[in-house]
């Protein structure tokens, strides 16, 4: 099953979980990555969920149109939006403490 561990404020959380988890689904039944990720649509159209990927990104699917739109430039630096990602291998996520502007 795919450890995740996920960065915020100077701390590292660590779970795991099934494979094509969404995080943000998981958080919203107040499992792991709760309550440390911070999320509001879960649709792609805030931006709120917005994390850099430190380790495993190459496993991921390339970002979807909602990604694009919301994160533009940033998709460079390695950010995704957790609400459009299902997780099927490790990955090593970092949130800032502010959100990103959308
Ligand atoms: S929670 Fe709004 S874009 Fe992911």
């Amino acid at each position: 099953m795919p450890v995740v561990v996920f960065h915020r404020n100077g701390e590292a959380y660590r779970g795991e979980v099934k494979e094509n988890t969404n995080l943000v689904v998981r958080a919203g039944i107040k499992q792991f990555p709760f309550p440390h990720l911070r999320y509001e649509c879960g649709m792609g159209k805030c931006a709120r969920c917005a994390c850099r990927v430190l380790s495993g990104g190459d496993q991921l699917p390339p970002p979807n149109w909602k990604e694009k739109k919301q994160l533009g430039e940033r998709l460079e630096a390695g950010y995704r939006l957790a609400c459009q990602l299902w997780i099927e291998h490790d990955i090593e996520l970092e949130q800032d403490e502010l959100p990103v502007e959308a």
